[in-house]
Protein backbone atom coordinates (compact mmCIF):
# COMPACT_ATOMS: atom_id res chain seq x y z
CA UNK A 1 0.00 0.00 0.00
CA UNK A 2 3.18 2.21 0.12
CA UNK A 3 1.57 3.47 3.40
CA UNK A 4 3.85 4.93 6.51
CA UNK A 5 3.49 7.46 9.54
CA UNK A 6 3.34 6.67 13.16
CA UNK A 7 1.53 3.68 13.63
CA UNK A 8 -1.73 3.56 15.61
CA UNK A 9 -1.02 -0.18 16.52
CA UNK A 10 2.42 -0.26 16.95
CA UNK A 11 3.22 -3.25 14.97
CA UNK A 12 6.12 -3.10 12.79
CA UNK A 13 6.11 -3.61 8.96
CA UNK A 14 8.99 -4.30 6.88
CA UNK A 15 7.66 -2.13 4.26
CA UNK A 16 7.64 1.33 6.54
CA UNK A 17 8.67 4.05 5.66
CA UNK A 18 12.27 4.66 7.12
CA UNK A 19 11.74 5.67 10.97
CA UNK A 20 8.30 5.13 10.89
CA UNK A 21 5.45 2.02 11.34
CA UNK A 22 2.69 1.48 8.41
CA UNK A 23 -0.71 2.47 9.81
CA UNK A 24 -2.29 -0.14 7.41
CA UNK A 25 -2.03 -3.77 6.31
CA UNK A 26 0.11 -4.86 3.79
CA UNK A 27 -1.64 -6.28 0.16
CA UNK A 28 -0.40 -9.55 -0.95
CA UNK A 29 0.66 -7.02 -4.19
CA UNK A 30 1.05 -3.69 -4.65
CA UNK A 31 -1.02 -3.20 -7.94
CA UNK A 32 -3.97 -5.23 -5.83
CA UNK A 33 -6.95 -2.94 -5.12
CA UNK A 34 -7.50 -2.22 -1.81
CA UNK A 35 -10.54 -3.19 -0.28
CA UNK A 36 -12.58 -1.19 2.73
CA UNK A 37 -15.55 -2.39 4.35
CA UNK A 38 -17.35 0.06 6.64
CA UNK A 39 -18.95 -1.22 9.37
CA UNK A 40 -21.46 0.12 12.18
CA UNK A 41 -24.14 -1.25 13.90
CA UNK A 42 -27.06 -1.09 11.32
CA UNK A 43 -25.76 -0.30 8.01
CA UNK A 44 -28.31 2.05 7.36
CA UNK A 45 -26.73 5.45 8.70
CA UNK A 46 -22.77 5.65 9.14
CA UNK A 47 -21.37 2.92 7.34
CA UNK A 48 -23.45 3.64 4.17
CA UNK A 49 -22.14 7.29 5.03
CA UNK A 50 -18.50 6.46 5.15
CA UNK A 51 -19.16 4.39 1.56
CA UNK A 52 -20.16 7.30 -0.30
CA UNK A 53 -18.04 9.60 0.66
CA UNK A 54 -15.25 7.41 -0.03
CA UNK A 55 -16.87 6.44 -3.06
CA UNK A 56 -17.24 10.13 -4.19
CA UNK A 57 -13.76 10.86 -3.06
CA UNK A 58 -12.54 7.58 -5.08
CA UNK A 59 -14.25 8.94 -8.05
CA UNK A 60 -13.18 12.36 -7.80
CA UNK A 61 -9.77 11.13 -8.39
CA UNK A 62 -9.94 8.20 -10.96
CA UNK A 63 -9.08 5.74 -8.29
CA UNK A 64 -11.69 3.62 -9.16
CA UNK A 65 -9.39 0.74 -10.46
CA UNK A 66 -7.70 0.85 -7.04
CA UNK A 67 -9.63 0.90 -4.57
CA UNK A 68 -12.91 -1.11 -4.17
CA UNK A 69 -15.64 -0.23 -1.01
CA UNK A 70 -18.58 -1.77 0.50
CA UNK A 71 -20.02 -1.59 3.86
CA UNK A 72 -21.96 -4.06 6.36
CA UNK A 73 -23.42 -3.85 10.17
CA UNK A 74 -22.21 -5.70 12.74
CA UNK A 75 -26.66 -6.51 13.78
CA UNK A 76 -29.06 -7.64 11.24
CA UNK A 77 -31.85 -5.54 12.31
CA UNK A 78 -32.08 -3.60 9.34
CA UNK A 79 -30.68 -6.34 6.46
CA UNK A 80 -32.28 -4.96 2.98
CA UNK A 81 -32.57 -1.55 3.96
CA UNK A 82 -31.53 1.07 2.12
CA UNK A 83 -29.96 3.78 4.16
CA UNK A 84 -31.57 6.20 6.46
CA UNK A 85 -33.24 8.74 4.79
CA UNK A 86 -31.88 11.22 6.98
CA UNK A 87 -28.13 10.30 6.32
CA UNK A 88 -29.18 10.42 2.46
CA UNK A 89 -30.45 14.18 2.96
CA UNK A 90 -27.76 14.95 4.94
CA UNK A 91 -25.07 13.40 2.33
CA UNK A 92 -27.33 14.81 -0.79
CA UNK A 93 -26.99 18.59 0.99
CA UNK A 94 -23.24 18.03 0.01
CA UNK A 95 -23.48 16.20 -3.08
CA UNK A 96 -22.93 12.68 -2.20
CA UNK A 97 -25.07 9.95 -3.22
CA UNK A 98 -25.88 7.03 -0.57
CA UNK A 99 -26.78 3.67 -2.24
CA UNK A 100 -26.67 -0.21 -1.50
CA UNK A 101 -29.10 -2.41 0.81
CA UNK A 102 -27.84 -2.84 4.65
CA UNK A 103 -26.18 -6.18 5.05
CA UNK A 104 -24.53 -7.86 8.31
CA UNK A 105 -20.59 -8.67 8.11
CA UNK A 106 -20.22 -11.66 7.09
CA UNK A 107 -17.03 -14.52 8.25
CA UNK A 108 -15.53 -13.75 4.97
CA UNK A 109 -15.46 -10.47 5.15
CA UNK A 110 -12.24 -11.00 7.13
CA UNK A 111 -10.27 -12.28 4.27
CA UNK A 112 -11.73 -10.25 1.41
CA UNK A 113 -11.30 -6.83 3.02
CA UNK A 114 -7.95 -5.36 3.57
CA UNK A 115 -9.57 -3.16 6.29
CA UNK A 116 -12.34 -3.29 7.96
CA UNK A 117 -13.10 0.41 9.55
CA UNK A 118 -15.22 0.52 12.63
CA UNK A 119 -17.17 3.92 13.18
CA UNK A 120 -17.10 3.31 17.21
CA UNK A 121 -15.43 1.41 19.93
CA UNK A 122 -18.82 -0.83 20.33
CA UNK A 123 -18.62 -1.89 16.78
CA UNK A 124 -14.70 -2.40 16.90
CA UNK A 125 -14.95 -4.55 20.02
CA UNK A 126 -17.64 -6.74 17.96
CA UNK A 127 -15.31 -7.29 14.96
CA UNK A 128 -11.79 -7.91 17.17
CA UNK A 129 -14.35 -10.80 18.30
CA UNK A 130 -15.69 -12.23 15.62
CA UNK A 131 -12.31 -11.82 13.76
CA UNK A 132 -11.07 -15.49 13.30
CA UNK A 133 -7.29 -15.16 13.99
CA UNK A 134 -4.99 -12.45 14.75
CA UNK A 135 -4.04 -11.54 11.33
CA UNK A 136 -7.63 -10.74 10.55
CA UNK A 137 -8.14 -9.20 14.31
CA UNK A 138 -5.25 -7.29 12.54
CA UNK A 139 -7.36 -5.47 9.85
CA UNK A 140 -10.30 -3.98 12.45
CA UNK A 141 -9.89 -0.57 12.92
CA UNK A 142 -11.49 2.90 14.45
CA UNK A 143 -12.35 5.12 11.16
CA UNK A 144 -11.77 7.82 12.79
CA UNK A 145 -8.02 6.86 13.72
CA UNK A 146 -7.06 8.09 9.83
CA UNK A 147 -8.58 11.64 10.85
CA UNK A 148 -5.30 13.54 10.79
CA UNK A 149 -6.84 16.47 13.02
CA UNK A 150 -7.12 13.01 15.59
CA UNK A 151 -9.31 12.59 18.29
CA UNK A 152 -11.30 15.66 20.05
CA UNK A 153 -10.13 16.78 24.02
CA UNK A 154 -11.41 13.89 25.50
CA UNK A 155 -9.78 11.46 23.43
CA UNK A 156 -12.93 9.89 21.69
CA UNK A 157 -12.67 8.92 18.10
CA UNK A 158 -16.31 7.53 17.53
CA UNK A 159 -18.24 8.49 14.91
CA UNK A 160 -21.07 8.48 17.11
CA UNK A 161 -24.42 6.70 17.13
CA UNK A 162 -27.52 9.35 14.93
CA UNK A 163 -30.46 7.14 14.95
CA UNK A 164 -32.37 8.19 17.71
CA UNK A 165 -31.39 11.67 17.50
CA UNK A 166 -31.78 14.58 15.57
CA UNK A 167 -31.14 15.71 12.05
CA UNK A 168 -28.02 17.26 13.15
CA UNK A 169 -26.51 14.44 14.32
CA UNK A 170 -26.47 13.05 10.74
CA UNK A 171 -24.23 16.25 9.58
CA UNK A 172 -21.82 15.80 12.26
CA UNK A 173 -21.96 11.98 11.14
CA UNK A 174 -21.28 13.34 7.81
CA UNK A 175 -18.54 15.73 8.75
CA UNK A 176 -16.80 13.35 10.68
CA UNK A 177 -16.74 10.53 8.18
CA UNK A 178 -15.33 12.85 5.66
CA UNK A 179 -12.17 14.00 7.29
CA UNK A 180 -11.30 10.66 8.29
CA UNK A 181 -11.73 9.42 4.50
CA UNK A 182 -9.92 12.14 2.94
CA UNK A 183 -7.14 10.69 5.76
CA UNK A 184 -7.72 7.85 4.78
CA UNK A 185 -7.02 8.01 1.31
CA UNK A 186 -3.83 9.76 2.17
CA UNK A 187 -3.04 6.74 3.17
CA UNK A 188 -3.91 3.84 0.83
CA UNK A 189 -3.55 6.33 -2.26
CA UNK A 190 -1.39 4.14 -4.51
CA UNK A 191 2.26 5.52 -5.43
CA UNK A 192 3.17 6.81 -8.49
P1 LIG B 1 -25.93 2.94 12.13
O1 LIG B 1 -27.15 3.52 12.99
O2 LIG B 1 -25.28 1.88 13.00
O3 LIG B 1 -25.06 4.12 11.90
O4 LIG B 1 -26.55 2.37 10.86
C1 LIG B 1 -28.12 2.73 13.60
C2 LIG B 1 -29.19 2.26 12.87
C3 LIG B 1 -30.15 1.52 13.50
C4 LIG B 1 -30.05 1.23 14.85
C5 LIG B 1 -28.97 1.70 15.57
C6 LIG B 1 -28.00 2.45 14.95
N1 LIG B 1 -31.08 0.47 15.51
O5 LIG B 1 -30.99 0.33 16.73
O6 LIG B 1 -32.01 -0.01 14.84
Amino acid sequence: MGASGAGVDGVMDPDREEGGERRVPARACDSAPVRLLFVCLGNICRSPTAEGVMRSLVEREGLRDSIQLESAGTGAWHVGSAPDERATAAALARGVELEGRARQVRPEDFDDFDLLLAMDGENLRELRRLAPGEEQRAKVRLLREFDPAGADVSGDLDVPDPYYGGAGGFDEVFELVQAACEGLLEQIRPRA
